[in-house]
């Protein structure tokens, strides 16, 4: 069966993620959705089993979801949030900021996962700035983890993953750790951070890989370390799924 045109015209202009594009197999061109469905532009259907990653609550198309983006498309479609606000946005941060532990209460939007994790970052390197802590240039990562694509993002992902030793030079140079996987090298985690405070520079952020490891009891691996205290500033990370990775400046 023959492409549609928009796929022989279109296709010789993109660059997949994640792709070598010149040994790439042909991509399947999608044309609708539904449900669990992907419906191809021949008509045959696929059952989308990864769910897309970004899929996976809701599956496609959900009425209630394709009504609310649809009516707020057409009252206000987008205001930035400079010297503005707007209900939708102080509605979610509102709700969001009830979902979350402690005191953890204010939002910060941006667009996605990668930008998410960057701001956390900047957040907690301004927090000592502020207090007037120079020097806190560092941040702990884990092996394992993922945490986007953007240059800053790579440089606190797992290493192997991250390609670091492809990108030298050019990502900023962290401490990647290995994650606390039970109650021994839990108890052994405190002590990381110690020894990257003892060099030069100071370590200020632990960021965590917790998708990799959903058998762990997280909660209890990064309480030591990053327990909420006086001094202590925290960011959560609100991912495509349930999980919160979370930036650290202790
Ligand atoms: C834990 C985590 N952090 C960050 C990201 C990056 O998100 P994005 O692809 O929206 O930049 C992902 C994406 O899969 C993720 O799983």
């Amino acid at each position: 069966m023959s492409n549609p045109d928009w796929y022989d015209s279109g296709f010789p202009h993109i660059w997949l993620p994640y792709t070598q594009m010149k040994t790439v197999r042909p991509a399947l061109p999608a044309s609708r959705t539904y449900g669990t469905r992907i419906v191809l532009a021949d008509g045959r259907e696929l059952i989308d089993g990864v769910a897309s990653w970004w899929t996976a609550a809701h599956g496609y198309n959900h009425p209630h979801i394709a009504q609310a983006v649809e009516a707020q498309l057409k009252k206000m479609p987008h205001v930035m949030l400079g010297g503005l606000v707007h209900e939708p946005a102080l509605t979610l941060a509102e709700r969001l900021s009830n979902l979350l532990p402690g005191t953890l209460n204010h939002v910060f939007f941006s667009d996605s996962g990668s930008v998410a994790v960057e701001v956390a970052m900047k957040m907690a390197t301004q927090y000592w700035l502020n207090r007037g802590a120079r020097g806190r240039t560092k941040f702990i990562a884990f092996k394992g983890g993922y945490h986007g694509d953007t240059i800053a993002t790579m440089s606190v992902c797992d290493p192997e993953e991250g390609m670091h030793s492809l990108f030298t030079g050019v990502l900023p140079e962290h401490y990647v750790i290995d994650l606390p996987r039970d109650d021994e090298t839990a108890a052994a985690f405190p002590r990381a951070p110690g020894r990257a405070r003892s060099g030069s520079r100071r370590a200020s952020i632990a960021s965590a890989a917790a998708e990799k490891s959903p058998t762990v009891n997280w909660r209890s691996c990064r309480a030591a370390p990053i327990s909420p205290r006086p001094g202590t500033f925290r960011a959560a990370v609100a991912s495509w799924w349930k999980c919160w990775p979370c930036v650290v400046a202790a």
